[in-house]
């Protein structure tokens, strides 16, 4: 029997043949932290922006791979609130991708029916880059194709902190709060409950991502860096994911 990765590689291919797969097999909302940039540089001898670079390379790719599988929601962990101690170069070098990156693939994210939403602190980024994110989120907001959550200057603490801070502010007393209630004061509570996490270059961390709504994801590690992971191993992750017998803490 062919594999979902030879249908939709197929597919690719051959646009006019659809692909059918099992809903209920197919995770809805994937998270992916996407490391490895730096030793993918360092390995050729290039200077880690080099790695960043090839990093963003990658996106485009995996996020066509993601629609068409039928995950409905990807979060990409890009920039997180422990990042600022890097070197103030490499911070720099980063803010100036992400503005160029927005700036290059926004467009062609909307032409293609993405939805694109940004999870994080905003008080600390760089004002070009806090007027890109307003305006792709402006620019894409109707469209229903992908949800691409982009999680910069996120940690997953600090995100827990903010909608502590705005229940608070908002009044409610305790007896109000409870799970469905605090999921409503997170980032983005209109997305599905992350399913699985990709995680590249093969550390064994969550590094602050998505704490809460991991609860019940299943993990995917690879050794691969990020800027060599492709749609082909984008697909075996998402069929190792049908494989797996999920039990929500059930027998
Ligand atoms: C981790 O690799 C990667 C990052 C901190 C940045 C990720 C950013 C991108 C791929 C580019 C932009 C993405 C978007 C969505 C605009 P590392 O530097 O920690 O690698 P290392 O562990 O090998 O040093």
């Amino acid at each position: 029997m062919e594999s979902l990765r030879e249908r939709v590689l197929q597919r690719r291919s051959e646009p006019k043949n659809s692909v059918h797969l099992d809903p209920a097999r197919t995770p809805r909302h994937v998270a992916i932290i996407m490391d490895g940039n730096g030793r993918w540089a360092q390995r050729r001898w290039l200077p880690r922006a080099a790695g960043h670079r090839a990093g963003v390379a990658v996106l485009t790719p995996i996020l066509e791979t993601a629609g068409e599988a039928g995950v409905k929601a990807v979060t990409l962990y890009a920039f997180s609130t422990e990042n600022w101690v890097r070197p103030e170069e490499e911070v720099h070098t980063l803010m100036e991708l992400f503005l160029q990156t927005a700036k290059g693939k926004v467009p062609e994210l909307h032409e293609r029916g993405a939805r694109l939403r940004f999870l994080g602190r905003r008080e600390r980024l760089p004002e070009p880059v806090c007027e890109a994110i307003q305006h792709a989120e402006e620019l894409t907001k109707n469209n229903d194709k992908l949800d691409v959550y982009v999680a910069l200057n996120y940690g997953g603490r600090s995100e827990i902190v903010d909608a502590t801070r705005r229940m608070i502010s908002d009044g409610l007393s305790p007896e109000e709060v409870d799970e469905t209630t605090f999921a409503r004061y997170l980032y983005a509570p209109e997305a599905p409950e992350v399913d699985l996490v990709i995680r590249t270059s093969g550390e064994l961390r969550v590094s602050n991502f998505l704490l809460w709504q991991i609860a019940y994801a299943e993990f995917y590690v690879t050794d691969t860096l990020w800027p060599d992971f492709s749609s082909e191993e984008f697909l075996r992750a998402i069929e190792w994911f049908g494989s797996r017998s999920r039990r929500w803490g059930g027998v």
